[in-house]
Order: structure tokens, then sequence, then C-alpha cells
């Protein structure tokens, strides 16, 4: 059996997987705090100990015992900040953080070819401009600094007491140089980095280090069971839909999104913020399109109206009529296409007669809009591909995955355990690293149960086209 660990944003999940069997999972939720107008922050103790409190409920479930390997995976681009002792000397700063936007002009001046170094252009949520604003804003912790760890290698460094990180987790720092896999001085120094404040880089099913005894009586695991190097949320979620060839490609609806494509070469496509990055395993690449509100905006939506996210949906599905509000989903700002951290989110076109039900429906269309947005950003690649899978919270609702397949045009398939993605992708490294997958195994498509093809929906691509002009006038504004 092997575990595979996820430290999300919004919970640290678990998956204890056999071949191609879940035998348990388990998730406890977690707060992200927001000192200032646009910081995200989450202190990485968090993980650990939420880590701690998920593994105590597996262990109702199944022995422990069992775990012959662990998986990593987590949200991408923290900055995890370490002194000499190896301990946090603030909280991490995360991926939907928009303090460090000045510190991106400069860099952009500093390397005008970053584009096709590091796979993006340079926006607050990568983890490089964040050291350049520690170093300014910050300067006595700036000072202290020794080590920069991704959220998920944190986590590792808990369990096994080693510094180190996957490829797709160093690609989404900006220091990363996406085409040889190795640590771009240059960038390093313009962000103000010493190279070797950043890990060892491995491949995703790589084993690097051993549970220690101290992590073992915190979790409850044997001690000595080998950690492998895992991935970014984004690769790991591709390694549970076997997203690792070309003419495979996924959507995630989480507390982001994305747009996923794997790819055999290195193809850069900065203009529209597509982020063309290192995949986990070795000569693979991928190309994402990153949605900073994912569909966390029904989550959102329904704490304002006191509903769950499923009665949001279920709302919105009663709704027939064309006449409701556009809502432009941008609660934090937008990555891709986009690359605007300072957009925010509004409503348009409420009336008399709008109704909750409306304004809940108008909600879930805007996230289909996003991703019509991200399928255009990536011109003609998308449309080689038969069909896209997804994964997440959101790919729960019907109506959102009918919505997507539409207005991209592609059919959306659904598998049965599309909740667990990262962990279970990272659960199924774990398992290559043991000898019971081989590479060409984390390729393989799980059978799916639904399917979602484009329909013919009157009023939507019109509804898209004011969307987009919404978006134009509004972006004047921010
Ligand atoms: C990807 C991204 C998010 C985070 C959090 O670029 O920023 O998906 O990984 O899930």
């Amino acid at each position: 059996m092997y575990l595979g660990i996820d430290i999300g944003t919004s919970a640290v999940k678990l998956v204890c997987a056999q071949g191609d069997r879940i035998l348990a999972t388990s998730s406890v939720a977690m707060e992200t705090s927001s000192p200032r107008p646009g910081w995200s922050e989450q202190h990485p103790d968090q993980w650990w100990q939420a880590t701690c409190e998920a593994m105590a409920q597996l262990a109702a479930q199944v022995m422990l015992s069992d775990v012959k390997a662990i998986g990593l995976s987590g949200q991408m681009h923290g900055a995890v900040l370490l002194g000499r002792d190896m301990r946090p000397i603030r909280p991490a700063i995360l991926w939907n953080d928009s303090r460090a936007t000045p510190e991106c002009d400069e860099l952009r001046a500093a390397q005008p070819q970053i584009g096709q170094i590091a796979g993006v252009l340079p926006l607050p949520g990568f983890t490089a401009p964040k050291i350049a604003w520690l170093k300014r804003h910050e300067p006595g912790t700036y000072a202290r600094l020794a080590h920069i760890l991704l959220p998920k290698d944190y986590v590792g460094l808990r369990l096994h007491g080693e510094l180190a990180t996957d490829t797709s987790d160093a690609a989404g720092t900006m220091w990363l140089d996406q085409a040889s896999r190795s640590w771009h001085a240059g960038i390093a120094e313009a962000t103000n980095v010493m190279l070797d404040w950043l890990p060892p880089v491995f491949d995703g099913h790589a084993v690097f280090g051993s549970v220690t005894a101290q992590a073992a009586a915190e979790t409850g695991l044997r001690p000595g069971i080998p950690v492998v190097a895992g991935g970014g949320d984004a690769a790991t979620g591709a390694i549970s839909l076997g997203a690792t060839e070309p003419g495979r490609g996924f959507i995630s609806l989480g507390t982001s999104g994305q747009l996923f494509v794997a790819d055999r070469r290195y193809k850069p496509n900065p203009d529209r913020y597509v982020h063309a990055f290192a995949h986990t395993l070795p000569d693979r690449w991928y190309q994402m399109a990153a949605m900073l509100n994912g569909a966390r905006p029904i989550s959102w939506i329904g704490g304002q109206l006191g509903l769950s996210a499923a009665e949001v949906v279920a709302l919105a599905e009663t709704v027939s009529r064309d006449r409701v509000p556009i809502f432009l989903p941008y609660l934090t700002g937008e990555r891709s296409p986009l690359g605007d951290p300072h957009i925010r989110a509004c409503f348009f076109g409420l009336e008399d007669s709008t109704t909750r039900a409306d304004i809940c429906r108008s909600v879930v269309e805007a996230i289909a809009f996003c991703f019509a947005d991200a399928a255009q950003s990536f011109g003609d690649t998308i449309d080689s591909l038969p069909e896209l899978s997804a994964i997440g919270g959101g790919s729960r609702s019907d109506l959102l995955l009918g919505l997507i397949a539409t207005v991209i045009g592609k059919p959306i398939v659904r598998s049965d355990d599309a909740d667990s993605g990262p962990a279970y992708g990272a659960a199924r490294l774990a398992a290559c690293a043991d000898g019971a997958l081989g590479l060409s195994d984390l390729g393989l498509q799980p059978p799916t149960t639904d399917r979602f093809e484009p329909t013919e929906m009157a009023a939507l691509p019109d509804r898209l086209d004011k969307f987009r002009k919404l978006y134009a006038a509004v972006s004047t504004l921010s």
C-alpha cells in the first residue's frame, strides 16, 4: 500500500492506494491568513500539524504499518523561508499572494529573456519575486534566510529531515531553467537569492529520504519508510490521470483552476501567460494555464449566501432564463491568460428581478468562461486533443463540466476518483519508486465514468463575449 500526501491550500489530503484502488482517504481543513489586502499566508507548521491529524484519521481505516513508500504533492510556488536551524523564519507566502508586483517588473527588466528560460513571465504568485520583496520590506528576516523550500518539501523535511524538491515544483519558482532542468544563476542573482539556499532537484519518483524516528512518533508511520520527491499539485494531478504524454490533457477545478497539456518537448508560450514547466518525470514538460480563482468562487458565494457549494450548484441548475448577471470571478486577481494581479471580481447586470439562483448561475458560468479564455490562449495545441479529463472538487458538478465542454468545444470526461487527484498521483509516484508500477504505467488513463459533450446553448457565445468586454472595461478601473 502506498501513501500520497497533498498539501493543498484549503486542506491536507491523504490517499492510501494499492494498484488502481484507493483504499482510504482523509482530509483536514486549513485556513489561509491575509494580514493585508493581496497577501496570502500559511504557517508551514500548520501543514505538518494537519498532516499528523489526517494521518490519525487514516489510521482508523487502514494499518499504517502496511505503507511501503510515501509520495508528496502540494500547492505550488509558495515561499517557505527557513533559517540555518531549518525552522521557518516567517509564515510562508503563497501562490495567490500579489504583494510582489513591483518586483516582477524589475525582474523582467533585469532578465529580458526570462519568459523563454523560466517558461512564464514574472507574476507575483511565483516564488522568485517574493524574495526580492522580502529583502526590500523585511530586511531583518531576509538576513536570517538560509534555505528556501516549496510547501510539500517542508512536510518532506519534517518526515525525513532532508532538504530536497522535485523538477515540477522547482519549475514553479521561476529560478529553474526549464530546458536544462537546473537552477538558473542569473535569475537567482536578480532576485537576491544565493544558489545554495535552493534545494537539490530530483525526479518525482526518486527516493531521497526515509521517515525518521521522530516523524514516526508524530504520525504513526513506521520509521524508515522511503519518501519520494513527488510533485507540485499540477504534476501529481497529471500523474493521477496518466497525463504524461503528448495528446493528454486535463482541467483541474480546485481552489485554483488549471488547464494542463502534457508534452515531450519544452514549448514556451509566455505572451499569454501559459506556463511551460518541467513535469515531474524525466524528459517530459507541460503547458498549463493557471487560473487563480478556480472553483473557489462557488464556495465564496456559498459563504455569503449561507449555502454549501453543492447547494450553490443545485440552485444554479434551476435557472433556465438567460437574463442573469455576468460575473467576473477574479477574487484574487488573475494569472492565466490575463497576467493581471490588480483585477478584482464584480457582478454586472443585477436587476430588481435578479434572484439568488441567478447569482449562483452567473458564478458557475463565470468559471466556465475562464476556461474558455484559457483554451483560447493555448492556440491550436488544444485542437489536437481528443478530450480533457477533469479533477478537483468542482468536477463533481455536471452543470459546470457541461458548460466548460460547450465553451471550449471539447468533450470532458470524469472518473470515479476525480476528487482525490494530486494525493493519488503522489501515491502512484511512491508505487513507481517501489517497483509496483513502471514509468510507462504512470501514463495510463484511469477508466472514465462520465462524459460531457459540447452542446448548443443559444445565449452562451453572446454571454462569453459580454464577459470578455466586461473584463476589458473593468480592468481600466483596477
Ligand atoms: C499552479 C497554481 C496553483 C497552486 C495551488 O500554478 O498556482 O494550482 O498550485 O493549487
